[in-house]
């Protein structure tokens, strides 16, 4: 479908019935097997309550904040908003790696077109392009709900997609909106048509996606802040600042909730994940978030196993200290897919084993 010229709104059009859905996105459908963890999705939900509706921030609001302030402010790191020439647009062959196996690795990050590595835990574009790339097609509407940097988004625009970008810090909203618009200033000079109106950007709550009608995304690609890692804002509902797993598994079930709710029947989730220590033992968060994703109705389609470069810091904080532990050096991608699409039943379903977490 050629998108230029038609307004977001068209493709978009605003339900009404789906404002209302937030409110009705019910605490009491949080699963919790203790009382512990009753408590910590009570304030998940009563933070989900006050959480406000997600807001486009247009264009002209990024322009106009980018002309008074060099920075954007993400969990006290400021990221200058200076101009971005794309050098190129396209990832050189070895910055590529081999995508058709469960064991994912690359070495060079990515630093074609407006991609920076200057925002903390931004993911490697190598990982939403294979995404966009195997699951779908030019024209088909891309969701990243914990948007950052707009690495996702970026991909997307320069695959001929759609996207949506929703992140609940603001820094990280005109983050995206900057390295978009330096990449369809790129995209222009190179003889393009407009882009603008192939993404929006929207400044909210991932568990509450009030603008995004039901069944209206091809792939969610979503790089949620791993538990006990990088705190990004301060902002009420980040993930980030969790206080305890328990907490964070039920802010993360209903961003999954509303992952699904948005996606069409058949469309996909690539979902980045990382396990994590606590006083040397080991955390293994994305084995309860594989069935936080089952529990939301999911089906799995592929676990991968994406080996963590870059990691200078952790071993050197590591390099003097006698432990009696490894290192963690890899992430999960679980790969997803919502049942009821053209093929009747989901090629396999993985169903959740009963257990209490
Ligand atoms: C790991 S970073 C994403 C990085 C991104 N993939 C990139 O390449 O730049 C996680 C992001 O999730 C955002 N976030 C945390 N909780 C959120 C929520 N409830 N709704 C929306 N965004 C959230 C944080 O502000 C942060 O920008």
């Amino acid at each position: 479908m050629n998108l230029q010229g038609n307004s977001f709104r068209e493709l978009f059009p605003v339900d009404s019935s789906l404002r209302r859905f937030g409110s009705k996105y019910a605490c009491h459908r949080v699963g919790v097997g203790n009382l512990a963890a009753a408590s910590a999705a009570l304030n998940a939900c009563k933070a989900d309550e006050r959480a406000g509706r997600v807001r486009e921030v247009p264009a002209e609001e990024y322009l106009d904040f980018a002309s008074k302030s060099r920075s954007a402010v993400i969990g006290g790191q400021a990221i200058p908003l200076e101009p971005i020439e794309a050098v190129r647009l396209e990832p050189l062959p070895e910055e590529l790696g081999d995508v058709s196996t469960t064991v994912w690795s690359f070495p060079k990050r990515g630093s074609w077109a407006t991609h920076r590595g200057d925002h903390r835990g931004n993911w490697a574009p190598q990982v939403p392009r294979a995404l966009i790339l195997r699951y779908t097609e030019p024209g088909d509407t891309v969701l990243d709900p914990m948007a950052g940097s707009g690495t996702t988004c970026i991909e997307a625009v320069l695959l001929g997609r759609k996207c949506i970008a929703v992140d609940i810090s603001y820094g990280a909203v005109v983050l995206t909106h900057h390295r978009l618009h330096h990449l369809a200033r790129a995209l222009e000079k190179r003889g393009g048509g407009s882009v603008e109106a192939r993404y929006r950007v929207f400044h909210g709550d991932a568990r509450r996606l009030d603008e995004i009608p039901d069944g209206s995304v091809d792939l969610v690609a979503a790089h949620p802040p791993h538990f006990g890692s990088v705190r990004y804002g301060g902002e009420e509902g980040d993930l980030s600042g969790a206080r305890s797993l328990e907490e964070h598994l039920a802010m993360f079930r209903q961003a999954a909730r509303e992952a699904y709710r948005v996606l069409r029947p058949g469309g996909v989730l690539g979902i980045l994940v990382g396990d994590t220590r606590v006083s040397r033992c080991y955390v293994p968060t994305t084995h309860y978030v594989l069935l936080a994703l089952l529990d939301a109705g999911f089906a799995l389609r592929e676990e991968v196993v994406k080996i963590q470069h870059n990691m200078k810091a952790t071993r050197e904080v590591w390099r003097r200290v006698r432990r009696d532990f490894l290192l963690i050096y890899h992430e999960k991608l679980f790969i997803l897919e919502k049942p009821g699409g053209a093929e009747a039943k989901p090629r396999c379903v993985v169903k959740r084993p009963p257990l209490k977490i």
